[in-house]
């Protein structure tokens, strides 16, 4: 079958998508040479393509989908929640029951406020961090992406790093002074920092496994020593868990490495499928937020309850199989990274592949991966050959070496099978140099 004409109307609609949206996409990771597809629709683990093509999907949305695409009780949640509104600018009891299962599971959000997207989530919980110390400094992670607002797109991860960006034009100076880059994983930096400059730092944000310089896990004890040295020093440690959030456990890295932020922010996953996110803490922080305190935070939209009926039913549905859900996931996961480190021996492929839980993703180095600088020397070159070979054996990755794959409870054994033989030939073609 002649590929081009398979794949003509995606080629298409990206013309055209490109006159009118920069870049062709409305997220920049979307973008991708020569072309990218084009989505019909999506049922399950599969994404379908307007060219008749369908893709088992390892993006998931960028993790936002943990029960796969269109998961049938919380789409019939959602058409029953349309009948009755979509948006009411005034509070619902629905809205209640949501933060009030979200807080059952990260009990170290005692207070939370829902926001419309990670990016805001984010945003706000810096706001509020500064809010309550007074100061106005942060300290961020090289590679870690918390969305794209001034604070934060400084050495920040995701599309960022990918399109050779990671500080973003447009950010005044004054604001990215105020952000500490520091390397991931860096014991004696953060010490030193803090020993410095200790007095002015609002906050630490972290992402406490990286999933956006592809998958970077916490050296042991690290997050410890980040609770330790912002307890000394009265700085607010804030976990970005908007990944690994109802993924690396239902309840996230707080409960899987037993270390309690100050403060969270979610999103993703716990939308269900629908744009929501939410950030919180202690209620000494969370107090001062608008209009019990000081800090301003507002959203037209936030809460709104279809995305709440959709993350609510999700969300529930993870708590009530958690068991399974859990434990099954990660067993894909290991089967899927263990096929990625044989096959790659096998093909003489120098490679590293980090997993956890239900995400993986695979570096073409020689060197294990520890922080953004070794994430960095991976060759993204035999990256885009084993992303595009994928694709032409119906296997969508995100199409960059700083993004993770992620799982759902929809992959079957029979979709891991495929999998791992499209990741023998896309490793093949990484060895061909083709
Ligand atoms: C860790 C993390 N924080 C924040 C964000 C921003 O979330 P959103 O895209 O919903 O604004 C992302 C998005 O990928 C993320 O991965």
């Amino acid at each position: 079958m002649d590929e081009s004409t398979v794949t003509s109307r995606s080629q298409m609609l990206y013309e055209r998508a490109k006159m009118v949206l920069p870049g062709g996409v409305n997220s920049p990771v979307r973008a991708f040479q020569p072309y990218p597809f084009f989505v019909e629709k999506a049922k399950g683990p599969r994404l379908y393509s307007v060219d008749g093509q369908s893709y088992i999907d390892y993006c998931m949305a960028y993790g936002a989908l943990i029960l796969g695409h269109a998961h049938e009780q919380v789409i019939e949640a959602i058409a029953e929640q349309l009948k009755n509104g979509t948006v009411y600018g005034a509070p619902t009891e629905l809205e209640i029951r949501f933060a009030e299962l979200i807080r059952s599971i990260y009990p170290s959000m005692e207070m939370l406020r829902l926001v419309n997207s990670g990016t805001e989530a984010t945003m706000h919980a810096i706001r509020a961090a500064r809010g309550f110390t007074g100061r106005k400094k942060i300290i961020k992670f090289e590679g870690c992406f918390h969305g794209s607002h001034d604070s934060v797109l400084v050495k920040a991860g995701s599309g960022a790093a990918w399109f050779g960006t990671p500080s973003s034009q447009g950010v005044p100076e004054e604001t990215a002074r105020n952000t500490i880059v520091l390397p991931y994983n860096d014991f004696s930096a953060i010490e030193e920092t803090f020993r410095h400059e200790g007095s002015e730092i609002a906050a630490v944000i972290i992402e406490p496994v990286i999933a956006n310089s592809g998958l970077i896990l916490p050296a042991k004890g690290y997050l410890e020593h980040l609770r330790k040295l912002t307890n000394n020093y009265g700085a607010v440690l804030i976990f970005d868990e908007i990944v690994t959030g109802f993924r690396v456990a239902l309840g996230g890295c707080q409960e899987y490495y037993g270390v309690k932020p100050d403060m969270t922010t979610l999103g993703k996953i716990m939308g269900g499928g629908l744009p929501i996110a939410a950030f919180g803490g202690r209620k000494e922080v969370m107090q001062n937020i608008s209009p019990m305190g000081g800090v301003y935070q507002a959203g037209t939209f936030s809460g709104n309850p279809i995305s709440v009926t959709a993350g609510y039913t999700a969300v529930k549905f993870l708590v009530e199989n958690k068991n399974q859900i859990y434990p099954e996931l990660e067993s894909t996961c290991k089967k899927l990274a263990a096929a990625l480190v044989d096959l790659s021996t096998d093909r003489g492929v120098e490679a590293q592949v980090n997993s956890l839980a239900s995400m993986f993703q695979i570096f073409f180095t020689s060197k294990p991966i520890l922080n953004y600088a070794t994430a960095k020397h991976s060759n993204t070159q035999k990256f885009y050959r084993y992303f595009m070979e994928l694709l032409r054996n119906g296997v969508f990755v995100p199409p960059s070496q700083f993004e993770t794959c992620f799982l759902s409870t929809s992959h079957s054994p029979n979709d891991v099978e495929n999998t791992i033989e499209a990741f023998d030939k896309a490793l093949a073609a990484v060895a061909d140099g083709r």
